[in-house]
């Protein structure tokens, strides 16, 4: 039997395996759901054992544990380092929800879930190939699977993890689904994950709230003054004005623009998708290129004052923002949050006192399409969608990828199997039955053709 004939055996079990681990609420950012995220981590650990894999442990760290397991089936062999993450971001606003995120729905053929695409759907389909390969003894190369449970919180504890295991960690390659491609009829790659910083400022202006009456006009209001100093950090051309932002900025020649020109990209579906009449951005770059090889600057929060039923007239005491900035290659998260926190409190009225804080952030990914192993992924795809895939750059940001390179001296390969569309982080987010499958169907061929 091919993995194949057994995953078309078993789906149906591979399916309702996912829904349950899909209904543990394992939201690594609020601390009130820590039993679920030990929940989940103890789900997935026990499927890889029963899948076949050997040495299965739940490795503690100062935060959430990370799920190691491993078949070795001779040192010969390649080895693939399987990551993903078992942890999912919040469910907030979960009114907006069609049904609730952590009870699994099927609905034309998705499922509809917090974490169905990000990133418990895609991680389980590693283990189910897994599973399936041993079934059907075609396992071709040695594998190492590592799950963590706090990518959506920047994984504060991986980085360290991985330094104190080099050598059990040692592998020839990564791989990840943990990304989109551009349709199910149009599979992809992406060959660049971007980097990120994230900062929370906060303005004060009066000691107290004031009466907006008595006060107003007179005395610094930190909203107001909050929104001038947001609109000034970029110009008319969308440039990001900070001064040094792009000076280490790694620029896409004009070869490889015309290359990303190519990418298959109907701008009108993706205004009428988003229910936008118009897109926005930095002036000179497509929108692919505008996610994919350009920094951005944006706010995710913004509060402050008076936001309860009817009107009250207060002038508040303090605003808030969170703020991130996706970073390309070669830019540094470190410098970027100091320039940042320098330029921010340099731009600030003397009427106000703000305060910058640093939060998480990563760096930013790049991997060959000349490798073994990008050719291996490639060949797979074109295997089960009957199509070589499309290498394309991603907006998002996964910041353990640029810790293999620097500390294992991996390449990760990003074989991702979700669609933009999926809504991840977002209510109603869902991933395709369809996606799930192919991804299992998929996985093993990559195997096999790394393994030749
Ligand atoms: N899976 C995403 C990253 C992603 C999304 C890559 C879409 C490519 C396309 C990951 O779980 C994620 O959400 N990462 C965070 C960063 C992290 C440090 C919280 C992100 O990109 O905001
Ligand atoms: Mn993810
Ligand atoms: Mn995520």
């Amino acid at each position: 039997m091919t993995p194949q004939e057994y995953l078309t055996k078993n789906q149906e079990r591979f399916l309702n395996e996912l829904l349950d681990w899909l209904k543990i609420p394992s939201i690594s950012a609020d601390s009130a759901f820590a039993d679920d995220v030990h929940k989940a981590a103890a789900f997935v650990a026990d499927k890889l054992k029963s899948a076949g894999a050997d040495n299965v442990s739940i490795e503690q760290t100062a935060g959430y544990p990370i799920v190691y397991g491993e078949k070795i089936i001779d040192p010969s062999k390649p080895t693939v380092l399987v990551y993903g993450h078992y942890d999912v971001q919040p469910s907030v606003p979960d009114e907006l929800w069609n049904t609730p995120a952590f009870e699994p729905t099927i609905r034309d053929g998705n499922i509809y879930a917090r974490g169905a695409c990000d990133d418990k759907g895609q991680a389980y389909m590693h283990v189910k190939a897994f599973e399936c390969m041993m079934e059907t003894n075609s396992l071709d190369c040695n594998v190492k699977f590592m799950l963590e449970g706090e990518e959506e919180v920047g994984s504060p504890n991986l980085g360290i993890y991985v330094k104190d295991n080099v050598e059990k960690l040692a592998a020839d390659v990564v791989l990840v689904s943990d990304t989109a491609m551009i349709a199910n009829d149009i599979p992809s790659i992406d060959t660049g994950l971007r980097g990120l910083s994230y900062v929370e400022v906060e303005v004060t202006g009066p000691n107290i709230d004031l009466h907006s009456g008595t006060y107003g006009g007179a005395v610094a209001n930190p909203i107001n003054v909050l929104c001038d100093m947001i609109s000034s950090l970029h110009d008319e051309n969308r440039h990001i004005t900070i001064p040094g932002f792009y000076d280490d900025v790694l620029e896409v020649g004009p070869e490889e623009r015309a290359e990303m020109a190519k990418t298959p990209f109907d701008l009108d579906a993706y205004k009428k998708e988003l229910d936008v009449d118009d897109v926005m951005g930095e002036a000179g770059f497509s929108t692919l290129e505008r996610t994919g090889i350009r920094p951005t600057l944006d706010v995710n929060g913004i509060w402050g004052g008076y936001i309860g039923e009817g009107a009250k007239t207060v002038l508040p005491s303090k605003a808030y923002a969170k703020i991130s900035m996706r970073l390309v290659p070669n830019q540094t998260s470190d410098k970027i949050s100091d320039m940042f926190k320098k330029h921010f409190e340099s731009i600030a009225p003397k009427s106000v006192k703000v305060n910058v804080t640093l939060h998480h952030g990563g760096e930013a990914a790049v991997t060959p399409i000349d490798s073994k192993a990008y050719e291996a992924a490639s060949r797979a795809m074109d295997t089960t969608f009957g199509k070589k895939p499309v290498p394309t750059r991603g907006g998002g940001s996964i910041p353990i990828v640029a810790m293999f390179e620097e500390v294992l001296g991996l390449k990760t390969i990003l074989m991702g199997f979700g669609l933009d569309t999926d809504a991840i982080h977002s209510p109603n987010e869902k991933f395709g039955i369809f996606n799930f499958y192919r991804g299992i169907e998929t996985i093993p061929y990559f195997y096999k053709y790394y393994a030749e």
